[in-house]
């Protein structure tokens, strides 16, 4: 059996970590996956989740199973989170193992509803995205989204081609923070986003990974927070990996917004794919995201964090939106301080990618997409001079 398995294609993002590993260089960049580090190149654990952390192995008596669902508590919080206090009346929730989890059981509940649906994606998404549906066998098409010359979103081509989805078809949106091209449309922007998508009948899936990375964690809901207000029923994929910096513990949720009183079957039909797919979902990451968000003093300090998190990467933006200006004595890259989030594309070719890890030393995946947090006040200067030298 096992002998007619054929190669997997690689994972473009996950590919460069182990280039970068096996890179000898000192002077090494590693801008690829999106991980936050900070100066010391360090991904630290957050003050607010190692105190949850100890009050846990000191007060947790048991490691019986949760609920299927997730801990209802967990759910809660992360539905308030997202939404403030809103829809709770029609929101069926499941935790999942991290925001891919959530994507996925998003995509198996529409498969279930509606097999025939298509999944709208914008061009370029997160490459995980088209390769889950195809996993999947579920129907895909693409909508324009960013441009190139400009390094802002395309809204013309936006709104064109989602003047094109069929009632029913599903529209996955980035909530905040755009992977990979860290465009967003303005508030303005988004209100004409969701007039053409109640007017198709789409169903909008929202992938909501990096609220708090963006403008602010209330600023990062508004779109989210938009849609729930517009559409009968909406799909929240949600992260807590970056926001809380708790990536390898695996905590996401999908929240299904629909009519109040389907909300039970709803619920009963999130629990039924957890327990096809693994079962009772990680519980660790979700339990201290409760206890943060049902504490005010944890709360507190995880916000401050957070936003000192943010404020690094958008003062490191500042900077090398700056450094590439004068660098390349032009405003070519401008955009880079008016993007938001961990990604900024720059728009540099393959070959230009390719000569920079080679060259330099500096890692990127290969569609240009840079991870700010990769940087810190050092290494930008470095950085621009190298993007210089390869694009001049
Ligand atoms: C990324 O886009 O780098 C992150 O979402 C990490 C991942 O799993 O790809």
């Amino acid at each position: 059996m096992l002998e007619s398995l054929k190669p997997q294609p690689q994972d473009k993002i996950l590919q460069l970590i182990a280039m970068f590993r096996d890179d000898p260089r000192d002077g090494k960049i590693d801008l690829g996956v999106g991980v936050y580090k900070d100066a010391t190149g360090l991904t630290p654990v957050m003050r607010a989740v190692k105190s949850a952390e100890k009050t846990l192995w000191e007060t947790e008596k048991t490691k019986t199973y949760t609920g299927l669902a997730g801990e209802p508590a967990f759910n809660a919080a992360m539905v308030g989170m997202i939404l403030g206090g809103t829809h709770a009346d029609r929101a069926a929730s499941v935790a999942t193992p991290g925001g891919t989890g959530a994507i996925r059981q998003a995509l198996e509940l529409i498969r279930l509803a509606s097999p025939g649906a298509t999944v709208w994606l914008s061009n370029p998404t997160w490459p995980n995205h088209p390769s889950i549906i195809r996993y999947l066998g579920m129907k895909m098409a693409e909508y324009r989204y960013f441009d190139a010359a400009t390094g802002e979103v395309d809204f013309a081509g936006l709104t064109e081609d989602l003047g094109r989805v069929a009632p029913g078809d599903v529209v996955l949106l980035h909530g905040c923070c755009h992977n990979p091209t860290g465009a967003n449309p303005t508030a303005d922007q988004w209100r004409q986003i969701v007039q053409v998508l109640k007017g198709r009948g789409a169903v909008p899936l929202v992938d909501l990974a990096y609220q708090g990375f963006g403008d602010g964690l209330e600023e990062d809901a508004f779109a989210t927070r938009l849609i729930a207000d517009s559409f009968p029923e909406v799909l929240i994929a949600a992260s807590c990996s970056k926001n809380f910096g708790i990536y390898r513990e695996r905590t996401g949720v999908l929240i299904a917004l629909g009519d109040a009183g389907r909300k039970a079957v709803v619920q009963g039909n999130l629990a039924f794919l957890n327990r096809q797919n693994y079962s009772f979902p990680p519980d660790h990451g979700a339990r201290l995201v409760t206890m943060i968000l049902e504490d005010q003093a944890l709360t507190a300090d995880w916000k401050a964090e957070l936003e000192e998190v943010r404020q690094n990467m958008l003062s490191l933006r500042k900077q090398l939106a700056d450094e590439l200006r004068k660098a390349t004595n032009s405003d070519r890259f401008d955009f880079v301080a008016r993007h938001r989030g961990m990604f900024s594309r720059l728009g540099l070719s393959e070959d230009q990618v390719n000569r920079l890890r080679e060259e330099a030393g500096i890692y990127m995946v290969g569609d240009s997409r840079i991870n700010i947090a990769g940087l810190n006040a050092r290494t930008v200067p470095i950085l621009a001079a190298a993007i210089a030298k390869v694009a001049g």
